[in-house]
């Protein structure tokens, strides 16, 4: 008997099932995989089996045991921990505390007075490899680091079921290696681990079984060999590598504007780059992270920055947009000294930046969110038909809260609404995360597209090996330095090396 059993289980929003009579086993002692397009409803069955959503339909059993009704806290006590898609940490709290919080609320209710949840978390901080910044406070670490905070939160509470709502994401090559390595670990002492993940690499090298997921229902469960070759799995979700050629061009900046025209744009001369930073450094109060950075972006290029963790990749991104100030040095867009400028005011002169997994107003709708880029000065109608061509997912969900939408839903609309206003610089940072293999694929085929089409496209990620394909130019930064700049195939070999693990 698998530890956990779920049947028939269903869950509707409004007339729609996001999760349609779904069985599902997860046994003890290895890792299940569950993967499937985004918006399939793997996160909502998490929810399902967490307590936080209830089921319209089905029964979830653990170890034997009807759990269906059971409320959420008493499901955590009977074994259950998770982590989120959308990071929870405790931003104020250090990496350490996060940690040892979780430790203290598990020796209370579990009445476990011989536990040491200052020993427990220092075994955990050392088991996630998190050692090194145990004190740092968790909101300054980069978004991988954070996601194995919140794994080494899950851990302080024993569980006997672990639920990881995309872990690896934001986690460089070699970071994950090695958290596949932490995952084969607690499998061997018994813990029954349910991986969501679209790294599929990952989860077709530690998972036992794979369950596949579209449309809310299961598509295919097996080993990752059969899951790999079933051609429904193809088509849904990992596609065959040549969907980049199947799909017709968005092209971007072809548009129609609203009456309305935005402010000045810029205009540079071929010959000069359409950004620049000249010997920037930044810092964090005290701290500097920028240690005199130079960095060309050439007009219609893209240019891919890379680099481990805590680089300094986003506060690159951050400074070159204006929302951090640069200690010294300069910035240039169109060739104009721009330190110190807003970053409303760079918006206006069409420099557009997407944050990591973030962006979208969770409490306005997919369509009030799309309004929003209609202050920059184009209309509403072009702009929902140019969303809705590339990301078909949304056009249903026009009405439906931001907030509420799948992980990777999120992104799209992030990346609709930087990709509509008709940018002449674009900034993406991990613009893959959370995103199913085929939309990303999609995705690098429409950022060389809009490049080529003149805009200039500054790209932060993880994936080594996606970005690289479509990028004119590559920069490897570590720790606040620039160490490698070139063509793509320049740098290659020097990526395999230390920085980003051997599979980069
Ligand atoms: N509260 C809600 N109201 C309406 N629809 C919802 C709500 N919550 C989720 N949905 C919808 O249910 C579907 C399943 O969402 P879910 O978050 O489970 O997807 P997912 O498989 O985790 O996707 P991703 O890989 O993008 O994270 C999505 O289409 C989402 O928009
Ligand atoms: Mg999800």
């Amino acid at each position: 008997m698998a530890l956990l059993e779920a049947r028939g289980l269903t869950i509707r929003f409004g007339g729609h099932a996001a999760v349609d009579g779904v069985d599902l086993d997860v046994a003890r002692g290895c890792v299940t995989g569950l993967i499937g397009p985004n918006g399939a409803g793997k996160t909502t069955i998490f929810n399902a089996i967490t307590g936080l959503q209830e089921v319209n339909r089905g029964t979830l059993m653990l170890d034997g045991r009807d759990i269906t009704q059971e409320s959420p806290r008493r499901r955590a006590r009977l074994g259950i921990a998770r982590t989120f898609q959308q990071l929870e940490v405790f931003g104020s709290l250090s990496t350490r505390e996060n940690i040892l919080v979780a430790a203290e609320i598990r020796r209370r209710w579990a009445r476990d007075l011989r536990a040491d949840p200052d020993h427990d978390a220092d075994v955990i901080l050392d088991r996630v490899g998190l050692r090194a910044v145990a004190d740092d406070r968790a909101d300054t670490l980069p978004t991988g680091l954070a996601r194995l905070c919140e794994l080494g939160r899950a851990l302080a509470a024993r569980p006997r079921l672990l639920l990881l709502d995309e872990p690896a994401s934001g986690l460089s090559d070699r970071e994950t290696a090695r958290f596949a390595e932490l995952l084969r670990s607690l499998v061997a002492e018994g813990t029954a681990v349910l991986l969501v993940e679209h790294d599929v690499g990952l989860v077709m090298d530690v998972s036992e079984s794979v369950n596949v997921l579209d449309y809310g229902t299961v598509l295919a469960v097996g080993t990752p060999a059969e899951v790999r070759q079933d051609q429904a799995v193809l088509d849904a979700y990992l596609g065959d590598g040549s969907t980049r050629a199947r799909h017709a061009p968005v092209r971007v900046r072809e548009t129609d504007r609203g009456a309305e025209q935005p402010a000045r744009r810029v205009h540079v001369p071929p010959a000069v780059p359409m950004l620049e930073l000249r010997d920037v450094t930044a810092a964090y109060g005290k701290i500097e992270v920028l240690h005199g950075i130079d960095l060309a972006l050439p007009r219609g290029a893209v240019v891919a920055l890379l680099g481990p963790n805590g680089a300094g990749k986003s506060t690159t991104l951050k400074v070159a947009s204006g929302q951090i100030a640069p200690r010294s040095g300069c910035i240039h867009l169109g060739g104009r000294h721009v330190n110190g400028a807003a970053g409303h005011a760079l918006t206006r002169v069409g420099l557009c930046a997407i944050p990591e997994g973030r962006g979208v107003f969770p409490n306005l709708t997919v369509r009030e969110n799309l309004v929003m880029a209609t202050y920059a000065g184009f209309s509403l109608g072009p702009i929902e038909e140019r969303t809705y061509a590339f990301f078909p997912r949304l056009e249903p969900r026009r009405s439906q809260l931001a907030g509420t939408l799948s992980g990777g839903e999120q992104q799209m609309l992030a990346m609709a609404r930087a990709l509509v206003t008709d940018p002449v610089a674009l900034l993406l940072d991990e613009m893959s995360m959370g995103l199913a293999p085929l939309v990303v694929d999609e995705l690098y085929g429409l950022v060389a597209d809009v490049a080529r089409s003149g805009v200039s496209i500054l790209v932060v990620e993880q994936f080594a090996h996606i970005v690289l394909g479509v990028a004119d130019f590559a920069v490897v930064m570590v720790q606040g330095r620039i160490t490698a700049a070139g063509r793509p195939t320049d740098i290659q070999a020097g990526l395999s090396s230390a920085y980003l693990g051997a599979n980069a």
